[in-house]
This record gives structure tokens, C-alpha cells and sequence, in this order.
């Protein structure tokens, strides 16, 4: 398979199977625990990527709305942070970089600036990182681009590997959100590790904000997300030969103004038995699975965040309404 990409395991068949087995045992650990849970990374096969698409474009999901504002408006001063710190080459390496919508304002500007450095995004889905491919090379044909298939961390290690040039990492669309927050520092200090002094960070993070507004984020009137959660368990029967009948399933969102923790459920409409090929799992009336958490922050829990994992904070760039920031830290 040609997927044009630089590293893409799951067009490899030995890869691709290693990848198949964590899927499988990572699907039944999670459904063996109690709380049952399944983990979020999965939502993204080609139809979930398609779903994820549908939601950044529905009237209550402001968050993609709020950072493209940051990007298309503050891309200036977004691109002279960057250029104040390195003076050289360095590589822009893009954790989750999904389509690129938004970084590629800041891509176009830092190219038409002449600007000199590699382009490296990381995607679990190598199905959208071939979309963005073709759509960036359509807009900065001269980009240098090197497209990273896979986890965020494994793939950071092969970006670093590739060169030794001063590194700005970007991990944008409030994607930390989905680790609970004492993952996000384990996850941050991790991060911290692979860079040297003076690399940059930028992290996007949504902020707390009304619980409504956010409730309805994840409560969309289209029942998109509800779809996203779904899909999941419909990918499982494909990949995974289980037998999840879908509609015995409904999505419930929780949001904890107090802890900022946002939180997705699919919940058993009757007791049931699932078979994930040879393994049974027992459901019970209104037993519920813990699908998904997308953390909300406060600004000083940003500050906090950084200087917790051994970065300094160096701006935060917000949208107009002030419900989104992008994090701008500087490794120490
Ligand atoms: C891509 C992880 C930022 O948590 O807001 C959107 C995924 N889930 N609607 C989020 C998501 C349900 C999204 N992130």
C-alpha cells in the first residue's frame, strides 16, 4: 500500500499486525475493568476521522472556531515568537496535527517569510495525514514536509531522531484534554525530556468557561457526537469480530464545573452479552462505559502545568472571547 507517507506503520503488514494485537488487548483490558472504559485514540478510523470533521464544523463545537481565530488573526505574532527564539533551521514537529486546518496559516506565513525549516506532523489516523499531505503541498508547494504515523511520544522519538536542529513542538486543538490531568503532566515532563533549552512548545488548551457552553460542545444537536462515541464500538465489530448491537448503546456527556473534567459515557439500554472474537463481555442495565475526558483548564492551571513539568510559560495567545488559549513555553 502507497499511502504517501514518510512512516506509516499500518502499511506495513508486521506493523500493522503488532498494532492490531495492543488494539485488541488495550479493547478488552478496558472492558474488563471496572468501570468499564475504552480509550478516545481509537475514535479515529477513517469514518471517525470523517465524524471529527463534522463536529469541528457544528454551531455548538466552538473550540476548532475559537483556535483557527488564534491562527488566521494572531498568526503575525504567533510566527514572531517563533522567529524571536531561532535565528536557524528548525523543525516544527505537529503531535495530532489531524488536517492541518489550523497550522497551516502558520506554516503559510512562516514559508512566505522565508523561513527555513521541516515540517513534521504525527497522527495516529495515517489516513487524515495523507489528506493533509495533498492539501499543504497544494498551498505551500515549496513546504519541506515529513508526514509521522503513530502515538504521539513513539513518533516525537522518530521525529527527534531525524535531525538534531532546534525543535518548536505543536500540539494544538486542545488535545490534551484528553488525558486526565495528572496524565498531562506525566505526558508534559515526558515531552520536556525529548527537548533541549530553548526548544518551544505550544499547546493548545480550552479554557472553563459557562458549563453550559461547554456541555453543549459535546451535546450537539446533530447527535454527531454521540456518532463519534458509537463508532468506536462499530469499528470494534469490524476489526475486532465482536457483535456490539449499536443501538442497545446511548451516549451520555457529563461537564464538572468544579474540576473542569468533561466527560463521555455509553450506557447498556438492557443487560446484554458482547462476544470480542472469542472473549464475552457482560453488560447490565445502565452499566456505562467511560468513552472520553476532555479536561478544561483555568490559566493558572496552564502556568501551573508548565513550570510542573520544566517548562516557562512564555505567552498565552487567546481568542477574542477568551475561551481558548494557545500556550506558548519555552523549555528550561
Ligand atoms: C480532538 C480531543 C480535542 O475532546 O474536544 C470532540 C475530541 N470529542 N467531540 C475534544 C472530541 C467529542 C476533541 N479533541
Amino acid at each position: 500500500m502507497n499511502t504517501g507517507l514518510d512512516y506509516s506503520p499500518a502499511a506495513v503488514p508486521v506493523l500493522k499486525a503488532v498494532f492490531m494485537e495492543k488494539f485488541r488487548e488495550e479493547i478488552l483490558d478496558g472492558l474488563n475493568q471496572t468501570p468499564k472504559r475504552l480509550q478516545s485514540k481509537y475514535f479515529y478510523d477513517k469514518e471517525g476521522d470523517a465524524l471529527f470533521q463534522q463536529i469541528m464544523a457544528c454551531p455548538e463545537y466552538y473550540l476548532t472556531r475559537c483556535e483557527l481565530n488564534i491562527f488566521q488573526h494572531k498568526t503575525a505574532q504567533l510566527a514572531g515568537f517563533i522567529r524571536s527564539y531561532f535565528n536557524k533551521e528548525f523543525d516544527l514537529i505537529e503531535l495530532g496535527a489531524g488536517d492541518a486546518t489550523k497550522s497551516q496559516y502558520l506554516l503559510k506565513y512562516l514559508a512566505d517569510q522565508e523561513t527555513t525549516f521541516t515540517y513534521i506532523p504525527v497522527d495516529i489516523s495515517g489516513n487524515i495525514l495523507s489528506l493533509l499531505k495533498k492539501r499543504l503541498i497544494a498551498v505551500i508547494p515549496d513546504l519541506d514536509i515529513r508526514c509521522l504515523e503513530g502515538e504521539y511520544l513513539d513518533a516525537l522519538s522518530n521525529a527527534i531522531e531525524l535531525s538534531s536542529k532546534p525543535k518548536v513542538v505543536m500540539f494544538l486543538g486542545a488535545n490534551i484534554g484528553n488525558m486526565e490531568p495528572h496524565e498531562a503532566t506525566v505526558f508534559c515532563r515526558s515531552l520536556r525530556e525529548h527537548l533541549k533549552p530553548g526548544d518551544l512548545v505550544i499547546i493548545g488548551f480550552d479554557l472553563k468557561k459557562h458549563p453550559k457552553v461547554i456541555l453543549n460542545a459535546y451535546n450537539d444537536q446533530a447527535g454527531l457526537t454521540s456518532q463519534f462515541n458509537l463508532n468506536l464500538l462499530t469499528r470494534i465489530n469490524r476489526e475486532l469480530n465482536a457483535n456490539f448491537i449499536i443501538e442497545q448503546f446511548e451516549h451520555y456527556q457529563t461537564y464538572d464545573p468544579c474540576n473542569g473534567a468533561c466527560k463521555s459515557y455509553l450506557v447498556s439500554l438492557q443487560d446484554q452479552i458482547v462476544t470480542i472474537g472469542h472473549k464475552k463481555i457482560t453488560f447490565t442495565h445502565d452499566e456505562t462505559i467511560f468513552m472520553e475526558i476532555s479536561q478544561k483548564y483555568t490559566l493558572k492551571e496552564i502556568d501551573f502545568l508548565a513550570e510542573n513539568s520544566g517548562f516557562m510559560p512564555v505567552h498565552n495567545c487567546a481568542d477574542p472571547k477568551g475561551w481558548f488559549v494557545d500556550a506558548f513555553w519555552k523549555v528550561v
